[in-house]
């Protein structure tokens, strides 16, 4: 990063507030977004009082998201009579474009994420008083948002984007058109960043993508595979995760790389979204229930343990009590340790929403609670396999109140632990940690 006070010292020091919704692609944009600010003479400021332009990095995945995200200008448009700026970014600015002006004239800049690359000069013409500067790129874009400015806040695990968009087009799913055109960055600027990475001290580094394993090189040197082995044997790497990974694209040899890479973490999130058939074709999803849990053999079938986790989607319009059944009973099949399940909620522009909405809510909610509750009984059983194992951890952190450290394993699971020394290790650390207790969602352990 640059200084952050580059700019001309007769005008004022510009300061943005940029508060960020939504999945890692979006946290890890907005980090790239933070450095091309900072880059351009901005100053960020943790209170959108002090700030001159207030950013928001929307996520519109489901209903409750985007309204948030009204919500919030709504509370904050008073700012707009003090002379602040505002700015919508990512989905719900890409998804709504110009009618973002229309339900809050007061905000000047509505850009999307395939248009960043053009942030700096949108500055410029904010500064220069434009009140409606757009950048609303069409599915079309080829490019990838690449910069050596990523404002990366933790020093130790950082994010690297290795493939943008989305051409699956799920019935349900807005990111296709919110995200545009699937489109990978060459293995070559992956590299040379994951090096670059290491070198600046970082151990962990997660790969990341709407569909992280549909990564197509494109310079045809690299498989995903590859590339996951190459990065997990960078020196100085001790860490690589990569999410999300679509089970469509999900071949043997990922697990493979698991078994003869030892960085590469093992743990697999791989969302199913229904275990019924009969759902997963109306969903336009392109696996069956067995196609899936064929690779979930192979997840079982590695050399070491590999920790998988899910997301499901209830209330899908048509989704049966028995189709609903089916869902649970993959839950058990499987064997999850984790599961982010998710009412059905109709999204603009997707062929789903022009299906009857079927499933009251009240149903809705009635699957997801029947839903959790399975899940957290076989979660409870799979953490407390877990109690007197040795697991390394990476040290995230400190709970001073209750001495405990924070760590986190390489499956992916956090395992909080004491320690007999007199100071306790710092974040980033990695150390053994035997296990002495469980919960549904958490470790209990003591550093051996
Ligand atoms: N590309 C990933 C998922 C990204 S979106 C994949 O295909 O697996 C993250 C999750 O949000 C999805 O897995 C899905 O479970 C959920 N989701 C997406 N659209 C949704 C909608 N309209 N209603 C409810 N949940 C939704
Ligand atoms: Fe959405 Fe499907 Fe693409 Fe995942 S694969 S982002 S669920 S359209
Ligand atoms: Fe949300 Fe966009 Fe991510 S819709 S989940 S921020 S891709």
């Amino acid at each position: 990063m640059t200084t952050q006070n580059n700019h001309d010292s007769a005008s004022p020091s510009k300061t943005f507030y940029l508060e960020t919704f939504g999945c890692q692609m979006n946290v890890h944009d907005s980090e790239k977004v933070i450095g091309t600010l900072v880059q351009q003479g901005y100053r960020q400021v943790e209170d959108e009082e002090a700030a001159d332009l207030i950013l928001y990095n929307t996520c519109s995945i489901r209903d409750k998201a985007e309204q948030k995200v009204f919500n919030r200008l709504n509370d904050y448009k008073k700012l707009y009579r003090q002379g602040k700026r505002f700015g919508v970014l990512g989905c719900v600015a890409q998804q709504e474009g110009e009618r973002i002006f229309e339900r809050a004239p007061f905000v000047s800049l509505v850009s999307g994420s395939a248009s960043y690359r053009r942030l700096p000069e949108m500055l410029i013409q904010i500064e220069q008083g434009a009140t409606r500067v757009t950048g609303l790129d069409d599915r079309q874009t080829e490019e990838t948002f690449e910069t050596e400015f990523t404002a990366r806040t933790n020093p130790h695990r950082g994010y690297i984007t290795i493939i943008e968009g989305c051409d699956k087009f799920c019935a349900y799913c807005v990111v296709p058109y919110t995200r545009g055109k699937e489109r990978s960055r060459t293995s070559t600027s992956v590299l040379a960043e994951a090096r670059r990475m290491a070198d600046a001290g970082y151990t962990e580094i997660q790969l990341l993508g709407q569909n992280v394993n549909s990564y197509r090189d494109s310079e045809g040197k690299l498989s995903f595979a590859e590339l996951l082995a190459a990065v997990g044997q960078i020196t100085g790497i001790r860490r690589v995760r990569f999410t999300t990974s679509h089970p469509r694209d999900f071949t043997r040899d990922i697990v493979e790389a698991i078994d003869a890479v030892p960085s590469l973490c093992d743990h697999v999130h791989l969302p199913v979204q229904s275990g019924s058939s009969h759902v997963l074709q109306m969903m336009q999803r392109e696996y069956t229930r067995e196609q899936y849990l064929e690779r979930i053999a192979w997840i079982k079938a590695a050399r070491r343990p590999i920790s998988m986790t899910t997301d499901i989607i209830v209330g899908f319009p048509g989704e049966t009590p028995e189709d609903f059944e089916q869902t649970i009973d993959l839950l058990a099949e499987v064997q999850y340790d984790g599961v982010f399940a998710f009412k059905y909620s109709p999204r603009p522009n997707t062929p789903a929403v022009t299906m009857p909405d079927s499933i009251v809510d009240e149903e809705k909610s009635a699957r997801l609670q029947i839903l959790l509750e399975r899940q957290r009984e076989i979660q409870r059983i799979n953490y407390n396999n877990h109690v007197g194992e040795i697991f390394e951890v990476m040290v995230e952190g400190q709970n001073a109140a209750r001495a405990q450290v924070i760590g986190r394993t390489s499956q992916n699971k956090t395992l909080n632990f004491t320690t007999s020394q007199p100071i306790m290790p710092a974040t980033g650390n990695y150390l053994p940690v035997r296990v002495t207790k469980s919960f549904p969602n958490s470790l209990v352990g003591e550093a051996v």
